[in-house]
């Protein structure tokens, strides 16, 4: 009996005869010969089916195959440098076809389609190479940042979905109902791995989060997997010098394991390569200066406009896709104006109308992908937030409570993976970043 393989391990039996299992993703009809391009989940690999050397009935199907059947086949397996596939280089001479179903017409075929098209059949679409790719490299991403946090000390400790509160802006909040009262889905974990780090020093979370925003941009989801690191005796400057080592490693971490998915992906690796510490940081005042300076000098009003921005206010898109491409590293902007930013962030001391906060925003004009601060420790100082900001108190007396007994400095930050992903596939949209996207027009399939 022929061993069953995956095609990744497909290298290690050059010249011997194997089973593999999977699906056709394309076929060539040369009359005699019928190539046959299979995927298994774990690879794609060139199989030849030449009528001389397989049972009449069977090439007779081999010649009928289509798009997505199922089959399982044996056949031996012969270096060629020039078959496609991944990890490629090898093909197999089929001996024997198993039709496990012969797949009806697909709607998905090597033509264009449109992205509402592609996205109503997501549940298919998946199974496209270039899908295949964007997945394996997302899986990467998640193990190379737990893997790195995991080295460091960090312990993962998850937080609740379902949430009595508000963790980030009452703006953007689902609501359920829960035995009839209101509960919210998370949009973060941050506050509870702010009560975690009294008991375990530096934690982190990850789990999908939920916002219910109004923004039908190319960067928000309305379900997104966001990564929270939390850490006991944090300052700003040290949650920069950990974040730039955390991206970096993620970054290398593709490099290494993902050369195939990148080259689907026709993603420009040198850009990536130049991704690696120490990350340029500037404040947020230089990051006003350096735009209201390049509106100046643009001369398309158009783009003037959009690049011109008052202090005090939050970047849009095109002042993120701006400040990203003064730099080809991701680059740290700090100490945001208060007032867009969230209740629980530190005033800088003796200019209490910014805070310390940090984004970092990711290079070729993809702007945010992690969003961090010092969070306020002073028992005083919180109570006095909440009250200038009129917060429900009893809904945060739990998060009060950590202010009183043994509260220390501490900072973290929130990852968006569904951002990474899309940055460093090199992908225009968001909504291919995640199985299943949910945007606003979209909770199907
Ligand atoms: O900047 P945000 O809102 O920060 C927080 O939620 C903090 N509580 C995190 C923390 O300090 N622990 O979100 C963090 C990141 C953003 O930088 C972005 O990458 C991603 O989450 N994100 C979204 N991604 C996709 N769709 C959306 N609607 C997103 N909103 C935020
Ligand atoms: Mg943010």
């Amino acid at each position: 009996m022929a061993p069953i393989i995956e095609i990744r391990h497909i290298d290690q039996y050059e010249d011997q005869v194997v089973t593999v299992r999977g699906w056709v993703q394309d076929r060539t009809d040369k009359g005699k010969l019928q190539f046959i391009r299979l995927r298994d989940g774990s690879g794609f690999v060139q199989c030849v089916a030449f009528k001389k050397e397989l049972p009449e009935d069977q090439f007779a199907i081999a010649g009928k195959l289509s798009q997505e059947s199922s089959i399982i086949i044996t056949g031996s397996v012969r270096k060629d440098e020039r078959a496609p596939g991944v990890p490629g280089g090898f093909e197999i001479g089929i001996q024997n076809l198993e039709l496990i179903q012969m797949a009806e017409d697909f709607p998905i075929t090597p033509k264009e389609h449109g992205p509402e098209f592609l996205m109503d059949n997501r549940h298919l679409w998946l199974r496209s190479q270039s899908q295949w790719a964007i997945m394996r490299v997302r899986g990467t991403i998640i193990r190379a940042m737990m893997d790195w946090l995991d080295d460091h000390g960090y312990l993962r400790i998850d937080n609740p979905i379902l949430t009595p509160t508000a963790g980030e802006d009452t703006t953007s909040l689902f609501e359920i109902d829960y035995y009839g009262e209101p509960a919210y889905l998370a949009q973060t974990g941050q506050l509870y791995s702010e009560a975690n780090i009294a008991a375990f020093g530096k934690v982190y979370c990850f789990g999908p989060t939920f916002r219910a925003e109004k923004s039908k941009t190319r960067r928000h989801l309305m379900e997104f997997w966001m990564l929270e690191p939390e850490m006991a005796f944090f300052n700003l400057e040290d949650l920069m010098d950990m974040e730039e080592q955390f991206i970096s490693h993620v970054v290398t971490r593709v490099l290494e394991r993902n050369r195939s998915e990148l080259k689907i992906l026709e993603r420009d690796t040198s850009k990536l390569e130049n991704v690696l510490a120490p990350f340029p940081r500037i404040s947020y005042d230089e990051a006003v200066e350096r735009l209201n300076k390049l509106a100046a000098e643009t001369t398309d009003e158009e783009q003037k406009k959009l690049l011109q921005i008052e202090w005090g206010t939050d970047f849009g898109s095109p002042h993120e896709t701006a400040l990203t491409q003064m730099f080809d590293k991701p680059v740290f902007v700090y100490h945001f104006p208060s007032v867009f930013k969230a209740f629980y962030m530190t005033p800088v001391a003796n200019r209490p109308e910014v805070c310390r906060s940090v984004d970092l925003l990711a290079p070729e004009g993809y702007g945010e992908i992690t969003g961090g601060s010092e969070r306020i420790h002073d028992a005083e100082l919180i109570e006095q937030r909440v009250s200038t900001l009129g917060i429900p108190r009893e809904n945060y007396a739990w998060y009060l409570d950590l202010r009183k007994f043994g509260t220390v400095p501490h900072a973290g930050f929130g990852i968006g993976l569904e951002r990474t992903v899309a940055w460093i596939c090199g992908l225009q949209h968001i909504r291919e970043t995640i199985p299943y996207a949910r945007m606003l027009n979209r909770k199907y399939p």
